[in-house]
């Protein structure tokens, strides 16, 4: 049997006591897992992921990463854990390189590895050129692929990807998905991600949550929800 290396139960978020953006959902992804979570504007994706990436409180349920505790043991979970954000973080005066090695830092990665990481991070996302660029010269591709890489510079087991491909157009979009695709296949890293692209999620993932009004509405592999559902989505 596959090692659930994402488990949420019952898993609730109610903002300011009367918002329930997450309404009582449960899952479970698999170790080397590319995973799909699709919905329109907000259904609950990003407060889902914020609860799994111990950026939000739990308000109730469960949730455990890599055998972790979110809500016990938040330090152990952001170990194994890489996060990118919907809204991008990158400081756009640094350059590309120096918003890498400061990520790093964060992470504790002693410095000759974290510089031979980031070596190799920009040349796979073809970044190699613009590294010593600062950011606010970037096109939003570029500053999507600075981003995914600085989400992998600590060498995370799971990666939360949260609308990877936001704002980009079909060319720019379909790349993203190769990079998505290679760092789970070739690294084995599990991938949880969020997109409201129907065909993102059908192109991309082994499996799909469908989520709306904070609820997960159908679960299944493309195929699963194609042949069942086939008028619906
Ligand atoms: N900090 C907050 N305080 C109050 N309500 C919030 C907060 N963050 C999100 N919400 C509400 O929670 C619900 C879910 O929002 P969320 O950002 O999780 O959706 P989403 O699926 O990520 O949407 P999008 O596709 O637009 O990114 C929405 O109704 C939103 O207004
Ligand atoms: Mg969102």
């Amino acid at each position: 049997m596959k090692n659930k290396i994402i488990e949420a139960q019952n898993l609730t978020k109610i903002y300011k006591k009367s918002v329930k953006a997450v309404d009582d959902i449960s899952f479970s992804v698999d170790e080397g897992e590319l995973f799909g979570f699709l919905g329109p504007n907000g259904a609950g994706k990003t407060t889902t992921i914020k609860m799994l990436t111990t950026l939000a409180a739990i308000t109730t349920g469960k949730a455990n990463i890599a055998g972790y505790d979110v809500g016990k043991d938040p330090a152990a979970v952001r170990k194994v854990i890489g996060v990118v954000p919907q809204e991008l973080t990158a400081d756009d005066e640094l350059k590309g390189i120096e918003n890498l090695l400061l990520t790093a830092k964060l992470h504790h990665v002693p410095n000759a590895l974290a510089r031979e990481k980031a070596k190799s991070l920009l040349k796979l996302l073809e970044l190699e050129g613009a590294a010593q660029r600062q950011v606010k010269t970037y096109s939003g591709g570029m500053r999507r692929r600075l981003q995914l890489s600085m989400g992998l510079i600590h060498n995370p087991k799971i990666l939360f990807l949260d609308e990877p491909t936001l704002g980009l157009d079909i060319q720019t979009r379909q790349n993203m998905w190769a990079y998505i695709r290679q760092f789970n296949h070739e690294e084995g890293i599990t991938v949880f991600m969020t997109t409201h692209y129907l065909e993102e999620a059908d192109s991309l993932c082994d499996r799909i949550a469908i989520i709306d009004g904070g609820k997960i509405k159908l679960s299944g592999s493309p195929s699963e929800l194609k042949n069942n559902f086939g008028g619906i989505i």
